[in-house]
């Protein structure tokens, strides 16, 4: 009963790395981050104030959000796309601040880690969800290169520059607030993806978890 977690920065490859290692391990694949975007979508279309910390942590508490194969639902509907838009992705590290919220989703998230066999990649993985998880990574890259790869995946819209602000922006929320902050979990092995090819990563940390 394994649980890999992959932590580390916005654009950093996380995503592709972790469903690429999951499918390569035949593992579960879980998208901490895809919660947290749930959260920040109901409190969007509710209209409710992001920096209110107890109605932000009332609407984590009371909903009913699902992950499984890549797909997440909300109280049952599929809000996998919708979940990815510009609003929700300005919206959701103020939401992910609050500790009411955290605390409202760690319970999902540990409930996925206990079944095992399983990637499950976020912020505070390995340091906060499952810190004795079996394999911990710390992933990386260059502002640069993590700007440019958001570009191409969201279809080359835009300036770069201006996605390359929005991330220092957001690191820096990540990585300064108070509860469960964006940190190197003890233990983890730090992976800088700059400049490597995708299957050059999964295969770095495959060799980590198959000696098990
Ligand atoms: O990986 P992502 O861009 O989908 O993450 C969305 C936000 O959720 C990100 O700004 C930080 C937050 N997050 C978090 O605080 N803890 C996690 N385990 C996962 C994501």
């Amino acid at each position: 009963m394994t649980v890999v977690a992959i932590d580390g920065p916005a654009g950093a490859g996380k995503s592709t790395i972790a469903k690429l290692l999951a499918d390569k391990l035949s593992y579960r694949y879980v998208d901490t981050g895809a919660i947290y975007r749930a959260v920040a979508l109901v409190a969007l279309l509710a209209g409710v104030d992001l920096d209110d910390a107890a109605a932000v942590g009332t609407i984590a508490a009371g909903c009913d959000i699902r992950t499984s194969a890549g797909t997440v639902t909300l109280d049952g509907d599929d809000v996998t796309t919708r979940i990815r838009a510009a609003d929700v992705t300005r919206a959701v590290s103020r939401v992910a601040a609050h500790p009411s919220v955290r605390e409202a989703l760690i319970g999902i998230q540990r409930g996925e880690a206990a079944r095992g066999d399983v990637v499950m990649e976020g912020r505070d993985i390995g340091s906060v969800v499952v810190p004795d998880a079996e394999v911990k990574v710390f992933l990386t890259a260059s502002v640069e290169e993590r700007a440019r790869r958001r570009w191409e995946q969201d279809g080359r819209h835009g300036e770069i520059a201006d996605i390359e602000a929005a991330i220092v922006e957001r690191d820096a929320r990540d990585s300064q607030r108070s509860s469960a902050p964006l940190v190197i979990p003890e233990g983890a092995v730090e992976v800088d993806t700059t400049g490597r090819t995708i299957s050059e990563v999964v295969d770095e940390i495959a060799v980590l978890v198959e000696p098990r």
